[in-house]
């Protein structure tokens, strides 16, 4: 019995994960070769891949939460994968916008993100992601010690960016971009509540 649950907290969820983190781009190529991705397939790449990004870096953030909350270690040796989704699915979300949106036209790229305040956000999210997924190594871990750990709450820059990224950009039903955005509030949150509890509860030092 215990072995079966180890199974399914190891194996089972690393299956789990890596099937819910291809399936979407899995979907999109084979309705892309159906000719299926709708009146605007531009569009539909765009926005599923923006909110497949944007959702697996929530998931990666509430690990560190979930198991402080819960004791859910389980989770944690998933969170790199979950990070490198995120990351995945952020270069598909650039890579529809720069080569089929604006057909590699660097100026018209250029002067948007300098002047269309949520491409600036969505931009800066990009720009925290690559670090983290270019350090996501062991080696990376190893050689940046006490760094790496600093250099990785950049995941919270990259949510925040993202979430402001998508609030800017609705203009009618914000009801989506603020549900992401009460989750991410709620993850940073519990995370200050945690140290805040930590500072609190630490035993005052002896004077002797
Ligand atoms: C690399 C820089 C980025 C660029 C150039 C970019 C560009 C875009 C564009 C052009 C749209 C569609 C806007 C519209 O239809 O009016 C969009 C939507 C979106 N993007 Fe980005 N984005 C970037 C980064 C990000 C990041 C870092 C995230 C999240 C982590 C993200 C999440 C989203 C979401 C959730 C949507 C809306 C999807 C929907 O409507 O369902 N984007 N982005």
């Amino acid at each position: 019995m215990a072995r079966r649950k180890s199974w399914w907290r190891g194996t089972g969820l690393r299956i789990a994960v890596f099937v819910v983190g291809v399936a979407p781009a899995g979907l999109l190529l084979l309705d892309g070769l159906r000719g299926s991705l709708g009146a605007n397939p531009i569009e539909t790449l765009q926005h599923t891949t923006g909110d497949w990004s944007l959702r697996f870096v929530l998931a990666a953030l509430a690990v560190t939460p979930l198991r402080r909350l819960f004791g859910w270690g389980f989770l944690a040796p998933h969170r790199r994968t979950l990070g490198l989704f995120a990351f995945f699915y952020v270069c598909l979300h650039l890579g529809t916008y720069v080569g089929l949106d604006l057909f590699f036209d660097w100026s018209v790229i250029a002067e948007d993100i300098f002047k269309r305040p949520y491409i600036t956000a969505g931009f800066t999210g990009f720009l925290c992601m690559l670090p983290l997924a270019i350090t996501s190594t062991r080696g990376w871990q190893r050689r940046l010690g006490r760094r790496w750990v600093q250099l990785h709450r950049l995941a919270y820059v990259a949510g925040i960016a993202g979430s402001v990224h998508y609030l800017w950009l609705t203009k009618a039903d914000l009801l989506s971009p603020l549900v992401y955005t009460v989750i991410l509030a709620t993850l940073l949150g519990t995370r200050l509540w945690f140290r805040y509890a930590r500072r609190t509860t630490r035993p005052a030092r002896s004077l002797s």
